[in-house]
């Protein structure tokens, strides 16, 4: 009995400490009082981007949740909108696989909205689930539709300069290998689908990365933020129903919850001084390095042009040059031309526009 209650009393101490040093995460601070701010929230009406959404409510900040289900992102608006406090929370439609639905939000929101200060790309899906497309749905949503939302946006993000883009990227980037020859063909079967998925996060660090070169000098700066393993719908929405009684449990033991996940994305939206590390990828409310295949400019340069294609952006649409800032012959190593220091060596009325961030 004795030995029972000493092997129970040492699991609980390993768990204790396995949770507050690895699955708790450190809260962020930054930017206390977003009075004034405008910030947007994809996927805000669940998981990590809906904790993201209220941190920045309680702060202050006019928060539009651009959520795919009228029903889901009513609903949210309306529980965030009670849990803050704050009045200025507000859904607006877009549905990030379709690039109709992109520049239809895009439309709506410069019409209607004079700020924009935060962007936060939080919206992702890990599987197509039912839904079969001629393309590479899980590429579509997670970086091809918020890559055409920042073009669209970027503008009304200048004009409010300094102001941020945040993409949730993820750990899984680590394992993503882009084929440029196949970047959009459909995928088939969770074991491709797992692959996509982590191309997919590959090509939000990437795009981060070529983002911050693109805007160096505009006073825009871009992030990507890994939110750490989170007991969210993302992957268990697609686990049988009849496991899911097993795996919640354990989900909830050893997973962060979404607020825990919403740290580093709003470290990196409201945290004071990381201007310099624009384009780097942040765990933990920490920079991090990334493997070489997430740090290689010219494959970031790369995937823009082709996301460009993907996204059906015209000529004129892109203030920016396609032109290789990094051409094969230069033999200049790609941590050398980065303006990054990866390498560590280190719907209703709005308030009148204060000081941006
Ligand atoms: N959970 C983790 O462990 C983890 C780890 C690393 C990175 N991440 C990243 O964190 C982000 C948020 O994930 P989460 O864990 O909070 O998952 P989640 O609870 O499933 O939230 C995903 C959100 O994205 C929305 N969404 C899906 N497809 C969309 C579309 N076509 N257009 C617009 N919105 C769409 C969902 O809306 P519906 O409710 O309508 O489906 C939902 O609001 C994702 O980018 C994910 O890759 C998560």
């Amino acid at each position: 009995m004795e030995a029972l209650l000493l092997g129970a009393g040492l699991l609980l101490g390993a768990y204790v400490l396995i949770y507050y040093n690895l699955v708790k995460a450190p809260p962020c601070g930054g930017i206390v009082s977003l009075r004034g701010r405008t910030a947007v929230v994809t996927g805000a009406n669940s998981g990590i981007g809906k904790m993201t959404a209220l941190e920045l409510a309680r702060r202050g900040a006019r928060v539009v949740l651009a959520c795919r289900s009228r029903e889901r992102g009513e609903a949210a608006a309306f529980d965030l909108r009670q849990e803050s406090g704050n009045n200025e929370v507000i859904f607006m439609a877009l549905d990030l696989a379709s690039l109709a639905s992109v520049r239809a939000f895009a439309t709506a929101f410069l019409r209607s909205e004079p700020r924009l200060d935060i962007l936060i790309h939080n919206a992702g899906i890990s599987s197509c689930g039912q839904i079969r497309e001629p393309f590479n749905l899980l590429l579509r949503v997670n970086h091809i539709g918020p890559f055409l939302l920042t073009h669209l946006l970027l503008p009304r993000l200048k004009t409010c300069a300094p102001s941020r883009v945040v993409v949730v990227a993820s750990a899984a980037h680590r394992r993503g290998r882009l084929d440029f020859t196949r970047l959009d063909r459909p995928v088939v079967g969770w074991q491709q689908e797992l692959r996509a998925y982590a191309d997919s996060k590959l090509a939000n660090v990437l795009f981060a990365r070529e983002l911050a070169t693109q805007l160096e000098g505009t006073g825009v700066t871009c992030y990507a933020a890994h939110p750490g393993p989170v007991n969210s719908d993302l992957f268990l929405r697609h686990v049988p129903g009849w496991l899911r009684p097993l795996l919640h449990p354990l989900a909830w033991l050893v997973l962060r919850t979404p607020g825990g996940g919403a740290q580093t994305p709003l470290y990196c939206a409201l945290q004071e001084g990381i201007e310099p590390l624009s384009g780097r990828y942040f765990a933990n409310c920490h920079v991090e390095e990334v493997p070489p295949a997430a740090r290689d400019d010219r494959a970031a340069h790369r995937l823009w042009v082709a996301s460009k294609k993907l996204a059906g952006l015209g000529l004129g649409e892109d203030a920016e040059s396609d032109e290789d800032p990094h051409p094969e012959d230069s033999g200049t190593p790609s941590s050398l031309s980065s303006p990054h220091p990866e390498e560590p060596t280190v719907s209703e009325p709005h308030p009148s526009p204060q000081s941006p961030p």
